[in-house]
């Protein structure tokens, strides 16, 4: 079955040349695009979509969220909004609700969400562990996240629970713990901060976890300076997440893990990808990750959700987009690329090095996973130019509509 989705007005690809095409069409046979270029020389499909006019991106790749959890945490939001700085230990809140909560309504809360974020234009979506906090909940988490989302990461060392001692806690994140969830993540995170992990523990999770295949990501800088940066450059982390309070150094740092990377070609030794979460930045009322400095510094970045209970209930992709754009200086490109390409780089899933057009996510193009996003606006410069409207009309899916 095909389908040809014509009179595109703005079709933004996000491909290596960055190409946005004008009075456009595309084809999506099965789950791949087939087809893409001027509308006038389409060829023919077995079904067509008439957009309108309307702008088609990407769908959003959304490469950090912490979706695995229930219960809630209003309180702890309205005491922050009244003044309250965040702390790691509201995590033990939800840690409490979630081991309380059964497999059947654990799954179908994470699968509600999904569909949320799907709703608004997501179509490739990572979810961490790090509400279960012991071994069998953290194996439950993961299998559980293994079910809803496109790729988990292992997240054992989110906080130290209490009563335990950290050094102990740590042991069991490097060992019961990550051969328990082994089976159902590729990824390993850890909370490197103060509150939560101390840099020589954060070492050890990073070593274990790559030693067992895992690829690593980290949560760094978050609520202030500290090594988080340092360590995941150091350590060739694929990500690292929130970005906060960077020196010289840490931009530096990530800049130069990107020194082997030919960014036209998309190949070479692939560095560390600054993830700015901007929903979570204003939600704890921390400044705003520095995403221009580290572009111009040549750090790739990317934009995710962080949907979560404590730092950042939304989903919503188009909101950390359109903050990019109104106050982190990003331009309406830019801002989509971080959302799109960014995390599929994130997520070792850009078109380029080894993996091909099948697995790459995150850009348009002949090949690719027919991962689309069809806005209700002729332009994704609308994204920013009418904030928090509605503006998603139609989803496909791996070529499904889902939307
Ligand atoms: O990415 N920073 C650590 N983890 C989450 C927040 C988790 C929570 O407070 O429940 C984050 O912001």
């Amino acid at each position: 079955m095909s389908i040809l989705l014509t009179n595109v007005g703005e079709l933004m690809t996000q491909d290596r040349e960055r190409r946005v095409l004008r009075n456009a069409a595309l084809v999506i046979e099965g789950e791949r695009i087939a087809w893409l270029g001027a509308a006038a020389g389409a060829p023919a499909a077995d079904a067509s979509f008439d957009a309108g006019g309307r702008a088609l991106l990407p769908g959003w790749v959304d490469s950090h969220t912490h979706l695995i959890f229930a219960g809630d945490r209003t309180a702890e939001f309205e005491a922050r909004m009244a003044g309250e700085d965040y702390s790691a230990g509201g995590i033990a809140v939800t840690t409490e609700a979630t081991r309380n909560t059964g497999d059947y309504d654990l799954t179908r809360l994470a699968l509600g969400r999904v569909a949320e974020a799907v709703s608004e234009g997501t179509t490739y979506l990572e979810t961490k562990t790090g509400y279960g906090l012991d071994v069998e909940q953290e194996a439950r988490s993961a299998r559980i996240a293994s079910t809803v989302a496109d790729e988990v990461t292992y997240l054992g060392a989110h906080l130290v629970p209490a009563g335990m001692d950290a050094d102990d806690y740590t042991d069991l994140v490097c060992g019961p713990m990550l051969d328990a969830v082994r089976p159902y993540a590729s990824w390993a995170d850890v909370f490197c901060e103060r509150g939560a992990f101390t840099e020589e523990q954060s070492r050890r999770v990073l070593q274990a976890c790559r030693d067992a295949g895992l690829g690593l990501r980290v949560h760094g800088n978050q609520l202030g300076p500290g090594p988080g940066v340092r360590l995941a450059a150091e350590f060739g982390a694929a990500s690292v997440d929130h970005v906060n309070y960077l020196s010289d150094e840490d931009v530096d740092s990530l800049a130069s893990s990107w020194s082997g990377w030919d960014a036209a070609a998309g190949s070479g030794a692939r560095g560390t990808v600054a993830t700015c979460l901007p929903a979570c930045d204003l939600s704890t009322r921390q400044p705003l990750a520095p995403a221009r400095r580290l572009l111009d510094a040549g750090v790739p970045v990317a934009l995710a959700s962080n949907c979560n209970p404590g730092t950042s209930y939304t989903s919503s992709m188009a909101y950390c987009v359109t903050t990019a754009v109104l106050q982190m200086g990003l331009s309406v490109h830019e801002a989509v690329r971080a959302a799109t390409f960014g995390g599929a780089l994130a997520l070792g899933r850009e078109c380029g090095n080894d993996v091909d057009g099948e697995r790459a996510v995150g850009s348009i193009a002949v090949g690719h996973r027919a991962d689309l996003h069809l806005l209700n606006a002729p332009s994704a410069t609308h994204l920013a130019y009418r904030p928090g409207m509605p503006l998603t009309h139609a989803v496909w899916r791996a070529g499904v509509r889902a939307r």
